[in-house]
């Protein structure tokens, strides 16, 4: 086999910072996303993880849901065969909502692995707490009547299958996404393998302070989704009280200071708090210059205080579509009282 070919302007692997989940699995400080919702095509997403791989990024954040993990599959397969070795790949996947179920989860992750053709994933997260399905590209206003609310027995049910995963090295570490901190107490308490990994939405302006810290106390790594605010997510999750992080005269202002786009400050910001960002995007250019952001020219005290500051609780993927029949409005989904609405405590809806 030869050697992987990098690109002349890459960034040397040994170069970029790799964190420590907290069962001692190593990964790199920042990720690209991969999700290419209604604006990006799996070819084009695939094309992007291609030229990712020859500057530097070795973390690759995928799921079943995006609907491209055949076509990522293939640029990873492609750069494993000329030579990048397999261990120096971080791939995380996560199971979607309709295989909330002991059998079907394991049929999922081992169906992502065969779609990645990677042989085992790094990590494998629950995507959503909430079993439901609901069509690709439905609008906002859909609703499933088979939908059903966060139930603890239910989803330790599918977690214990995971674990399993684990033990059979198909899975490095397990991890959560979307969840709120009654939802990880209870499932810290009933783990046998415990989540490493919680992927949140976290971008300036929505910076989840408690629940943050609360994954940091535990040893759970928050990985940051819509690092950028995401500009490009689906209409469905676009409303009118929304902020744009990027357009914000603050952000547009610390970046003019350091001569860069504000999506750079987003992610300075990110990795210089803790958090593990995964910005997408489908340009080269970006992907170098956001894999560049965090080795160089850090933001100051004062900026990161000014952009602590502009913190507004804009939460932009919101999840109405996975609403319950009874459930009130998307702030269901978030345990604002602290806890867990549509479950009773006693394993029933
Ligand atoms: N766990 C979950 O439930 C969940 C939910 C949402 C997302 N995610 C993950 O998080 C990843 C990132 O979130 P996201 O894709 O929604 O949004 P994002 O990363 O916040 O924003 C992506 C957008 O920013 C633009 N962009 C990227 N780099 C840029 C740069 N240097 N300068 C200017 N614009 C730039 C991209 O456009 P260009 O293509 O033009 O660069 C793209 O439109 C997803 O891809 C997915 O892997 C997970």
């Amino acid at each position: 086999m030869g050697k992987f070919q990098m690109a002349p302007d890459a960034i040397p692997v040994e170069k970029i910072p790799v964190k420590t989940l907290s069962n001692g699995v190593k990964i790199p400080a920042i990720g690209l996303g991969t999700f290419g919702s209604d604006h990006a095509s799996g070819t084009l997403v695939a094309d992007t993880v291609r030229d990712a791989l020859r500057l530097g990024y070795r973390y690759i954040d995928c799921a079943a849901a995006y609907g491209n993990e055949h076509e990522v599959g293939a640029a990873l397969r492609e750069a494993l065969d000329e030579g990048l070795p397999r261990e120096e790949l971080f791939v995380l996947s996560k199971l979607w909502n309709d295989k909330h179920d002991p059998e079907a989860a394991v049929a999922a992750c081992k169906k992502s692995i065969e779609d990645l053709q990677v042989g085992y994933l790094d990590a494998y997260l629950i995507h959503w707490p909430f079993p439901n399905y609901h069509a690709p590209g439905c609008d906002g206003d859909a609703r499933n009547p088979d939908s059903r609310p966060y139930i603890q027995e239910e989803f330790m049910a599918t977690w214990h299958a995971l674990e399993k995963l684990v033990d059979e090295g198909l899975i490095r570490a397990l991890g959560v996404s979307n969840v709120t901190i009654p939802k990880l107490e209870l499932i810290l308490r009933d783990a046998r393998i415990q989540p490493v990994i919680n992927e949140m939405e976290l971008h300036p302006c929505f910076q989840q302070g408690e629940l943050y810290q609360y994954c940091v106390d535990h040893g759970v790594l928050p990985i940051a989704f819509c690092p950028l605010g995401s500009p490009d997510r689906p209409e469905r999750d676009k409303t009118a009280e929304d902020v744009a992080d990027m357009e914000l005269p603050v952000m547009k202002e610390i970046a003019a200071a350091h001569g860069v786009h504000p999506a750079l400050i987003c992610l300075k910001w990110a990795n210089q708090r803790g958090q593990l960002p995964i910005p997408m995007t489908t340009k080269r250019k970006n992907a170098l210059s956001n894999l560049k952001s965090i080795l160089e020219d850090p933001l100051t005290i004062e900026e990161m205080e000014k952009i602590k500051a502009l913190e507004c609780n804009n939460r932009l993927i919101k999840g109405q579509v996975f609403l319950w029949p009874g459930a009130k409005s998307w702030l269901d989904l978030w345990d604002l009282d602290g806890t867990i609405p549509g479950w009773n405590g006693y394993g029933e809806a």
